[in-house]
């Protein structure tokens, strides 16, 4: 691990296992080597990505993987229905809120400045901003990409469940050297993509993930993590720790699974839910 990717788990907090590591190594790439990736090493990926929790187990996720002349097809109809009709596609479902709250809104506003800086577009260059736009449809020059879709009768909280997934996907790939890049703006283009890729009339395009290797690792790799993090201490409140007693909690002995007999059950004869028959 690098030296800024270990000064972003910030706090002068080190990196204190293979896991944290990988998730602190990941970050949204948008410059692949088009070096492919076999069809196993996604399948493998999805194999492990699968075990993501959700509610009930509903599991509800759904991926189309996209590789060589498939990709090239969906990247070429994207691209030029992003050049002459963006206007006429919409996503079926909102990502970000209209009226932005603060902190988001100037988180946003943060994000635009890093993001464009970086590439050395002026937020005003609404050309450039729309060229690069158009590159997520090529999926960054990636071997591999992938469509998430929901079925649109589930509820948000499935979507819960998706999110987790798609972080396992992103994961799973970093544990491979891969990087990748979650890309809601896919949505967009769901009329396009649902008979290209026979997407069922019940399933609603959530986003596209590119998979590869960074084009670039020591460029990358110096960039680090181009987007700061609020501190722990923005987002999160504590309570109750100063009763603990640390050595007891952070032993040895914590952690180890508990015995298969003490596990209460709470399934009930109907089956609805976590909480059914509470
Ligand atoms: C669900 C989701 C959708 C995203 N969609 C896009 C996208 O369409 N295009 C893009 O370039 N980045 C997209 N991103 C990447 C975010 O911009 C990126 O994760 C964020 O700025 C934090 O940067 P980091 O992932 O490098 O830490 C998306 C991220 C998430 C989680």
């Amino acid at each position: 691990m690098s030296a800024p990717e270990a000064a972003m788990i910030g706090e002068g907090t080190a990196v204190q296992s293979r896991i944290d590591e990988i998730i602190a190594s990941r970050f949204a790439c948008r410059d692949f080597s088009g070096e492919p990736v076999g069809r196993g090493t996604v399948e493998q990926i999805l194999r492990v990505a699968r075990f993501a929790p959700s509610g009930a187990n509903i599991q509800p996720w759904h991926v189309h993987v996209l590789a060589g002349h498939a990709k090239d097809r969906v990247s070429a109809a994207l691209r030029e229905a992003h050049e002459t009709a963006r206007d006429r596609h919409t996503s079926e479902y909102s990502y970000y809120a209209s009226d932005l709250p603060e902190p988001y809104l100037q988180r946003r506003q943060e994000f635009g400045r890093l993001f464009y800086g970086s590439l050395g577009i002026a937020q005003t260059d609404i050309e450039a901003r729309s060229g690069q736009t158009a590159k997520n449809y090529a999926f960054f020059g990636a071997p591999v990409g992938l469509i998430v879709t929901i079925d649109r009768r589930l509820e948000v909280g499935s979507w819960l469940d998706l999110g987790m997934f798609v972080q396992n996907v992103l994961l799973a790939a970093a544990g491979h050297g891969l990087q990748s890049c979650p890309q809601e703006t896919f949505s967009r283009y769901h009329r396009i993509l649902r008979p290209l890729l026979s997407i069922p009339a019940e399933q609603m395009v959530v986003c596209g993930i590119s998979i590869g290797r960074a084009r670039d690792v020591a460029k990358d790799g110096a960039k680090g993590r181009l987007m700061p993090r609020a501190d722990v201490a923005e987002f999160a409140s504590f309570a109750g720790f100063e009763e603990q007693n640390a050595t007891k909690m952070e032993g040895p002995s914590h952690g180890k699974p508990r015995r298969a007999d003490s596990v209460q059950h709470s399934v009930s004869a109907r089956g609805q839910g976590h909480d059914a028959g509470r």
